[in-house]
C-alpha cells in the first residue's frame, strides 16, 4: 500500500504542472484545458497528505475523468428551492453526458426555484484550464476554472465556500458551506490507508457529507435566495464512467437529528457496491462499505433499472443496522428530462428503532444505463 501511495504522489508530481510555495506550504495543481495522451493513475487510497481535495487522477484523458461537486437543497418539504455546480475535469470521452467541447474543464450549474421551475439546466462554461491548491494539512483548499467566474474555496475542512461571477450565463452570486457532519470515506471514516475505491474502479470521497447551507444567486433578473443543506464530494476514475456502471442510487438528506448519505450502485457484473453514511452530531453512527448494509429501491419497485423503466415516484431506503427505515416521496425533477440520469428534490420520512419518526428533505440521483 505504501509504494502505491507513492506512486500515485510520483504520478501526480509528474502529469500536472505542480507548484509548492514554501512560506504557506501550499500545493497548486494546474490542470491544462488539453486533453492528455497515455495512461492516467488514479488515487484510490486515501492519504492525509494530498487530502480529500487534490485531484485523484493523474492527468485527464479520453479515459480518466475526475470532478468537485456541491450541491445546496432547501430544507422546507414546501420550498423546492436549489442548486447545484459542478467542476469537472472531465470530457465526454470519459463521461458521456458532457457535451463536446474543447476544453476538459468545464463548470456546470443548474438548479431549481422555489416553485420547481427549472434554471440553468444545460448551462456548461468551458474553462481554460483549472488550479487547484491545497495547503500542506490539506485542511484550506481553493479551485479556480479560469475565465469562468467560478472558483471554489475552503477556509477550513469544514468551511466551503462558491464565487459565481458569469457574464455568459448571467448568474452571480455565492453559495456557502458551514459542516454539521463529519467527512466520510465510501467505508467510513477519513484515515490514513482507508480505501477510496466505491466500486467499479470508480472513487468517492465526501468531505461535506452535510451542512449548513446559504445560497445568494442573482439568475438574470431573479434573485434565488434560501438556506438548506449543502453537500459536497468528488468522483474519479482512470476509466470512462460507463465501462462499469449499470446503474446507481446517491443522495444525501438531513431527517431530524440524522444526516444521512447513500449509495447503491450495481456494475456491468450484477454486483450491488453499497456505502452507508448515517451521522448525528460530531458522531458517525453507520459508515460502512459491507454488503448489504444499506439498500435503496426504487418504488414502484423496478431493479434492476433499465433505459425504459419509468422515473420512480419514491424510494426505500433501509439501514438494518440503526433500525432505519426511511421512505423517500415528493420527488420534484431538479434537471431536464433524460432517461439515463434524473436528479430530484425530495421529502423524506425516516422510522427508527421501529417507533420514533422523523421527516426532512434531501437531494438524489439515479443512473440506469443499459437496456
Ligand atoms: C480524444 O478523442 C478524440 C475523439 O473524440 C480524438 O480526436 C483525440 O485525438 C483524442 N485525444 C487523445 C489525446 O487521445
Ligand atoms: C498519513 O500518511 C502520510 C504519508 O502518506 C504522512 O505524511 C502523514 O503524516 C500521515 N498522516 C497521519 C495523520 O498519520
Ligand atoms: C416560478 O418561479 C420563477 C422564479 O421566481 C418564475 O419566474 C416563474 O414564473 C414561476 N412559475 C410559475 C409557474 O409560477
Ligand atoms: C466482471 O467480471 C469479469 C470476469 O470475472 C472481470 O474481468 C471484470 O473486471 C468484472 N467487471 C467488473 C465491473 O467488476
Ligand atoms: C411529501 O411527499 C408526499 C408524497 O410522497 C406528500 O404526500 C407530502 O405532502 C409531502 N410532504 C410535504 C410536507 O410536503
Amino acid at each position: 500500500m505504501a509504494s502505491f501511495r507513492a506512486s500515485i504522489a510520483v504520478a501526480l508530481l509528474c502529469c500536472f504542472s505542480e507548484s509548492v510555495r514554501a512560506a504557506t506550504h501550499e500545493h497548486t495543481y494546474s490542470v491544462p484545458a488539453a486533453v492528455q495522451s497515455g495512461p492516467s493513475a488514479s488515487q484510490l487510497v486515501y492519504s492525509s497528505s494530498l487530502g480529500l481535495e487534490a485531484p485523484k487522477i493523474s492527468s485527464v484523458s479520453n479515459t480518466s475523468f475526475d470532478w468537485w461537486y456541491f450541491d445546496a437543497v432547501s430544507s422546507n418539504p414546501e420550498d423546492f428551492s436549489s442548486v447545484t455546480v459542478v467542476f469537472y475535469t472531465a470530457n465526454s470521452n470519459s463521461f458521456p453526458f458532457l457535451p463536446t467541447m474543447d476544453t476538459v474543464t468545464p463548470v456546470q450549474i443548474s438548479g431549481s426555484f422555489p416553485n420547481g421551475t427549472l434554471w440553468g439546466g444545460a448551462e456548461f462554461v468551458g474553462a481554460s484550464g483549472a488550479s487547484v491548491s491545497i495547503s500542506a494539512e490539506g485542511h484550506s483548499a481553493k479551485g479556480v476554472w479560469h475565465d469562468t467566474g467560478f472558483s471554489w474555496s475552503a477556509s477550513s475542512a469544514s468551511e466551503y465556500h462558491i464565487s459565481v461571477d458569469s457574464a455568459t450565463l448571467g448568474i452571480k452570486g455565492t453559495i456557502s458551506f458551514k459542516a454539521v457532519a463529519p467527512s466520510h470515506l465510501p467505508c467510513g471514516k477519513v484515515e490514513n490507508g482507508t480505501t477510496m475505491l466505491l466500486g467499479g474502479q470508480i472513487g468517492w470521497a465526501i468531505s461535506v457529507s452535510d451542512s449548513d447551507s446559504f445560497v445568494d444567486l442573482r439568475i438574470g433578473d431573479e434573485q434565488l435566495k434560501f438556506q438548506g443543506l449543502g453537500y459536497h464530494d468528488k468522483n474519479w476514475a482512470n476509466i470512462p464512467f460507463t465501462t462499469h456502471v449499470q446503474s446507481w442510487y446517491w443522495g444525501h438528506a438531513r431527517v431530524g437529528p440524522y444526516s444521512i448519505v447513500w449509495f447503491d450502485m450495481l456494475d456491468l457484473n450484477n454486483t450491488e457496491h453499497v456505502s452507508a453514511y448515517v451521522s448525528r452530531g460530531d458522531e458517525i453512527l453507520v459508515g460502512s462499505c459491507n454488503p448489504g448494509t444499506i439498500q435503496v429501491r426504487p418504488q414502484p419497485m423496478a431493479y434492476p433499472p433499465t433505459l425504459s423503466t419509468p422515473d420512480p415516484t419514491g424510494y426505500q431506503i433501509s439501514i438494518p443496522s440503526e433500525k432505519m427505515q426511511v421512505t423517500v416521496g415528493g420527488l420534484v425533477p431538479l434537471i431536464g428530462a433524460n432517461p439515463e440520469y434524473v436528479r430530484f428534490f425530495g421529502n423524506l420520512t425516516a422510522v427508527v428503532d421501529g417507533g420514533k419518526v422523523y421527516h426532512g428533505t434531501g437531494l438524489m440521483e439515479q443512473f440506469k444505463l443499459t437496456a
